[in-house]
């Protein structure tokens, strides 16, 4: 009986913390978004986005490290917007 409480608790806990680990996930929609609509959902709320054969590679690393800031951006989303502006200059 005694072992039959331990093996429940244990249960619980481990069930708790996959719950807890999975919501701290980013969710499938965020992750799955590419460079292309995450520049037009982000770099759009300030100003005119320029075009990105506006600037050369080396350039976009630069604003993007200027834009990630001002836009509050995740590193994971700037990379994205980053490479698909120097894919499409
Ligand atoms: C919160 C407002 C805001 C957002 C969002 C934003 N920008 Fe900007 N951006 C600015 C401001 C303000 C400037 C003028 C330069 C400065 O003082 O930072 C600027 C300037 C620029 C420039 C001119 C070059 C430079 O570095 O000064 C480029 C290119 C640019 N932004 C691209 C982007 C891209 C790409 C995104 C999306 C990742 C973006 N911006 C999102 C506010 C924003």
């Amino acid at each position: 009986m005694k072992n039959t409480f331990k093996y429940i608790g244990m249960t619980f806990v481990i069930f708790t913390s996959i719950i807890l680990m999975n919501s701290c996930a980013p969710t499938a929609a965020i992750s799955a978004k590419g460079g292309a609509i995450l520049w037009g959902e982000n770099c759009l709320r300030c100003h005119n986005t320029p075009a990105p054969p506006d600037f050369s590679d080396a350039q976009w690393e630069t604003i993007g490290f200027h834009m990630k800031l001002r836009a509050n951006l995740t590193d994971m989303e700037i990379e994205k917007i980053v490479s698909f502006l120097k894919t499409a200059n």
